[in-house]
């Protein structure tokens, strides 16, 4: 198996974190740690864009000179996921499991991003014209006079006109490589609905993409053109190979995760034309390898409406943690809809699905067995020669087919589904009468093989809802390296002690 790169989009720090970045950044933990799972080596990599006007106006806003502002607010995205990669001290709210932590501000990344934009100048690629045309600071996005409607961008984002000298990227030489591309690869963008929608624009036309501009310094210098800065677009697509160690491609890092894995990037469906058509264009204009796929979500609102500081809705992760719970706010973000679909946050749609699933389905049939093993057995597992395994093995192929998909709504139904088959094999075996009638070995035999169904369960619930499903595997004295897809395979020891049983999933409350 070749090792997987998988990467967050790189988030802007004019704001603090909300949902919707804690969204992306868990979907993508949580292909990464299932990659882990199956035995795969797995670079992981999340972080900040911290250059543009976007940023500068922000900064500017708050009387902040602008790399102090985003010295200020970087690390607030910084205390979601881990930064041990870079020797810090990390809270890791989130319990994110990245390999690498980038800001656009590091001297690595200006050299990687001046260095990339070389080969594409010397290439051929980069020429010098005047830029004239709309621009929205909150999108960072170029539009066409075509594409605006009532003079604001597709977005609702204001527009403003600009007139300045700038670099352009000759994007339209690209166009029917792209399309031929995306017909020779057509998972490289999922959903399906998504990828319908690049090709239907590329094949609408593509124009020269302007790449630097001149109005504003707060940005990557353009090698040997002191007035320019780099366009933020193409300064932060460059984030992924900075971490992968380019320029230098004779490194380890670079072979081993720019050549040789396979590179998914994670990012919402509003930033998917610059991941799936000029990130593309880029590398091609450079003669590097391509990312295997693009993966694009959809958005949250909250309790219906959409997510706004004017309105005040807007949710903090810390929020969702505190009132909720880290693995169960983990677990409802990806269990709601289906990924790729828009979502919505209602509190009471969580508790009901976490009380359901968590609490009531796997917390019960936990709780019950192990404290029954416990209390009737010393806590030593009993031998079973009647085994049951619930038809395991097609709901493990389904939920490896389902991630595979990024479908993890459909891979937790798996899980749930398995689960429900125990928590009625044990109303079924009534395990409690079986004791009241002095059957031991029956009895022992049931717990034996509730017992197995569950550290399945756990095993599985690892990339979902890791310290919950790691307490469990505690409670069953599953050792560290026995934690695995592989270790999946191989029956349950009997004959284990197991330690004091402890609810890991409390009913959730409004
Ligand atoms: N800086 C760029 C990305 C550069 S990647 C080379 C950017 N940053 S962002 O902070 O504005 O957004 C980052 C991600 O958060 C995007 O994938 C976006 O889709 C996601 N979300 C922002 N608001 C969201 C919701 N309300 N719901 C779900 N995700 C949303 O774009």
């Amino acid at each position: 198996m070749n090792p997987l790169y998988i990467t967050t989009p790189i988030y802007y720090v004019n704001d603090v974190p909300h949902l919707g970045h804690a969204y992306t950044t868990i979907a993508t933990d949580v292909m990464a740690r299932f990659n882990r799972l199956q035995g795969r080596e797995v670079k992981f990599l999340t972080g900040t864009d911290e250059h543009g006007q976007k940023i500068a106006k922000a900064a500017e806003l708050k009387n902040i000179e602008t790399q102090q502002f985003t010295d200020e607010i970087s690390p607030r995205f910084k205390a979601l996921v881990s930064v041990e990669c870079i020797n810090e001290e990390s809270e890791n709210l989130l319990n994110i499991s990245n390999t690498d932590y980038i800001r656009t501000t590091e001297p690595r990344h200006k050299n990687a991003a001046q260095a990339l934009w070389q080969i594409l100048e010397q290439g051929g690629h980069i020429y010098l014209d005047k830029y004239a045309g709309w621009y929205s600071v909150r999108d960072e996005a170029y539009y066409q006079e075509s594409e605006l409607i009532d003079g604001k961008a597709p977005t609702g984002a204001e527009v403003e006109w600009i007139e300045e000298e700038s670099y352009f990227f000759n994007l339209s030489k690209w166009q029917d490589k792209l399309l031929k591309f995306y017909t020779d690869n057509p998972n490289f963008i999922t959903p399906k609905s998504r990828y319908n929608e690049v090709v239907s624009f590329v094949k609408s036309g593509l124009k020269d993409l302007s790449i630097s501009r001149t109005n504003f310094s707060w940005g990557v210098p353009v090698p040997n053109a002191p007035k320019h800065v780099m366009y933020v677009w193409i300064d932060a697509l460059t984030n992924y190979l900075t971490s992968a160690g380019f320029p230098d491609t004779d490194s380890n890092e670079y072979q081993k995760f720019w050549e040789q894995s396979d590179i998914i990037h994670v990012v919402g469906k509003d930033i998917l034309r610059f991941h799936a058509v000029y990130w593309p264009a880029f590398l091609m204009a450079a003669n590097l390898p391509l990312p295997k796929q693009i993966v694009a979500h959809g958005w949250w609102t909250v309790e219906g409406e959409k997510m706004s500081k004017s309105v005040g809705n807007v949710v903090s992760p810390y929020e969702l943690v505190e009132n909720f719970g880290l693995e169960q706010t983990r677990y409802f973000l990806l269990k709601s809809m289906p990924f790729g679909n828009d979502g919505d946050l209602s509190r009471e749609r969580l508790v009901e699905i976490i009380n359901a699933d968590l609490a009531n389905n796997i917390g019960n049939l936990s709780q019950r067995t192990l404290s029954m093993i416990y209390k009737n057995f010393d806590g030593v597992i009993s031998e079973a020669k009647n085994i049951k395994d619930f038809n395991w093995q097609s709901h493990f192929q389904n939920i490896e087919a389902e991630m595979k998909s990024f479908q993890y709504q459909n891979a937790l139904t798996q899980i749930i589904e398995f689960s429900s088959k125990a928590n009625t094999y044990i109303d079924e075996k009534a395990p409690w009468t079986l004791r009241k009638e002095g059957k031991m070995d029956e009895m022992g035999e049931v717990l034996y093989n509730l017992a197995e169904a569950i550290r399945k369960i756990a095993i599985l619930l690892l990339p979902f809802c890791p310290n919950s499903a790691n307490k469990i595997l505690d409670q069953l004295n599953i050792s560290d390296t026995e934690r695995n897809f592989v270790a999946l395979q191989k029956p349950l020891k009997q004959g284990i002690k197991i330690n004091k049983p402890e609810g890991v999933f409390p009913r959730g409350e409004l």
